[in-house]
């Protein structure tokens, strides 16, 4: 019965060079002293927007519109190109985890029962994210999940911390460690060996992506798996409280620290026999941690020791590689995504992005895979990243390369789709650095300049949207939506991804080029459309109607 042919349109041609250019982090809101793109000269998205409301408007990008348990979550990159690429959204690991938790179904899989055989003699050991970001993990997980593993035979528990500072303000993470402490401390009247046993910030320890660096990952094993590190503490409180006053340092990038007792001996460290659980729902910043504690061979960095554990994600992170074998929580099953479709309907597929957010336009586009559905239809072209810096450093990041990989793809004419993902908003925003998140935002709308240019020259069609927002707005603000500022008159630096009080984020979605065919616009039926109402509006401009089971196409052809 299924089928990967689609029908054709019924008035839109095929055979137009679609360009596909999500800017990340790159949301609409007011246009004050805070928003770094109004504050950056963008006359290629200023043009843009001049197409509204016909070929201009806002799409959703947080909340239950991208699969998120609420609408009070932000939106981030993984729902939102899973949004964009899949043309549906579905319950996301933050939401599938906690219906798991709520329901104790996480205790009767197979995932559970796997780590839980280790339980009697072993050490049971978590390691993610500490914050209620919401967007790799959230504490109040980690609490059920502690608390229910105890009520399931956990009797010496290990926890090893990465402090945030990116998905919620700077400087807050002591606060979760001291929360997670007075937990660990509850736990242990009641019999249970539960400490905090190593930390570290997550730019810098254990939550690289996409095989950028490599040394993050190592740093991680040498504090949880080897208990070495170039700090020592007696607690994660004093650790992190202390490791804050280093120069240059924030939660981003706090230094790994071991916790020691009293003989200096680290008293967490992953041995024989234990059990580790990585709690991060979000695949991207722990596909690399999964593979160091799973893979046999392994060549990336010196392990030092291959401990014998059990070894469960809290939910599957790749679906192409299997990784992990074990997992707690069933991971959504983005199917049928409109990368596949275009591949079986003869469309050439060209994608690019720099390291950091490579695998947004292919991993996460595709549904959580990782490879190519056809190799001889698509080509993935990866820029890679610096490393070793901050991005405020080197706002510019990759933008004109990746514009000029795909210019020279347009130009080509050999694919028929070209996609790319521009992160400057998003990566140099997360800096908290405003100045620095300016020249970010010149960057890209000079690499949208160079695609559109190309677009002209082919007689193409271009689609540029975001994933969602981050660049616009760099203040914390109150529930009115006004500035918090410091005591000392400083603001409160908002390094996060933005969810703005009154409109919630949105971003912006534009169309045009020669190819565009006349009386396209934009219907005006849907106003609350999102990011998955995307995919079966760049499958029309390919000439294709949406699957029937996607979220509707955002356009509409009049005649004129
Ligand atoms: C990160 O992983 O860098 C942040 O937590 C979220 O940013 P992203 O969703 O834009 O990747
Ligand atoms: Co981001």
């Amino acid at each position: 019965e299924f089928s990967w042919k689609l029908k054709d349109h019924t008035s839109l041609p095929k055979g137009k060079t679609v360009a596909m250019v999500v800017l990340d982090g790159w949301g609409e809101t007011q246009r004050d002293q805070y928003n770094c793109i109004h504050l950056a000269q963008t006359p290629a998205m200023d043009s843009l927007k001049k197409g509204a409301p016909d070929k201009w408007r806002l799409v959703k990008a947080h909340g239950t519109a991208v699969g998120l348990p609420t609408d009070d979550d932000m939106g981030n990159s993984e729902v939102g190109h899973n949004a964009l690429g899949a043309g549906r959204t579905y319950a996301q690991g933050a939401k599938l985890v906690d219906l798991a938790l709520e329901s104790g179904k996480i205790y009767d899989g197979e995932g559970f029962k796997y780590i839980q055989e280790s339980f009697d003699t072993g050490t049971l050991h978590l390691i993610g994210l500490l914050s209620d970001g919401g967007v790799h993990s959230r504490l109040d997980q980690l609490k059920l999940f502690l608390e229910g593993a105890t009520e399931h035979g956990a009797k010496r528990i290990r926890v090893h911390v990465l402090t945030d500072g990116r998905d919620v303000l700077d400087g807050t993470s002591v606060g979760f460690v001291e929360t997670l402490e007075n937990f660990l401390a509850k736990l242990r009247e009641k019999g249970i060996d539960a400490r905090i046993a190593s930390g570290g910030g997550r730019m810098f320890v254990t939550m690289d992506r996409y095989e950028n660096d490599w040394n993050v990952v190592k740093r991680g094993w040498d504090a949880q798996v080897l208990g070495e590190a170039p700090h020592k503490f007696k607690n994660a409180v004093e650790a992190v409280t202390k490791l804050q006053e280093l120069p240059d340092t924030n939660d981003q990038n706090l230094p790994p620290f071991v916790v020691v007792d009293g003989g200096g001996k680290a008293v967490g460290p992953i041995v024989d026999g234990d059990a580790v659980v990585t709690f991060n729902f979000r695949a991207d910043r722990m596909v690399m941690a999964a593979k160091a504690f799973e893979y046999e061979e392994f060549d990336k960095f010196d392990r030092v020791r291959f401990p014998k554990i059990r070894y469960a994600g809290i939910i599957e992170y790749d679906g192409e590689l299997k990784l992990p074998s074990h997992y707690l929580v069933s991971p959504p099953e983005i199917e049928k995504t409109s990368g596949e479709y275009l591949v079986h309907n003869g469309i050439h597929v060209f994608a690019c992005s720099e390291t950091v957010k490579f695998g947004h336009v292919t991993f996460f586009w595709n549904g959580n895979r990782s490879g190519y559905f056809n190799k001889e239809m698509e080509e993935y072209v990866e820029i890679p990243s610096d490393t070793g810096i901050t991005f405020n450093e080197r706002p510019k990041m990759k933008a004109l390369e990746i514009a000029e990989k795909a210019r020279d793809a347009i130009l080509s004419r050999k694919f028929d789709h070209v996609r790319v993902n521009l992160p400057n908003g998003d990566m140099v925003g997360h800096t908290g650095d405003i100045k620095a998140t300016i020249v970010a935002c010149k960057a890209v709308d000079d690499a949208v300049k160079m695609i559109l240019d190309a677009i002209e020259q082919v007689g193409g069609i271009y689609v540029v949207t975001a994933d969602h927002g981050n660049a616009e707005d760099m203040v914390k603000r109150d529930k009115k939506g006004n500035p918090l500022i410091k005591d000392n008159g400083d603001i409160n630096v908002l390094t996060s991804h933005t969810l703005h009080p009154n409109t919630y984020v949105q971003v912006p979605l534009a169309i045009g080029g020669p190819g565009l065919a006349p009386g396209v616009r934009f219907r005006k039926d849907l106003p609350d459309g999102g990011l998955a109402n995307v995919a079966a509006t760049v499958l029309n401009l390919h000439g294709f109607e949406g699957p029937r089971d996607y979220e509707p196409t955002l356009i509409e052809v009049v005649e004129n």
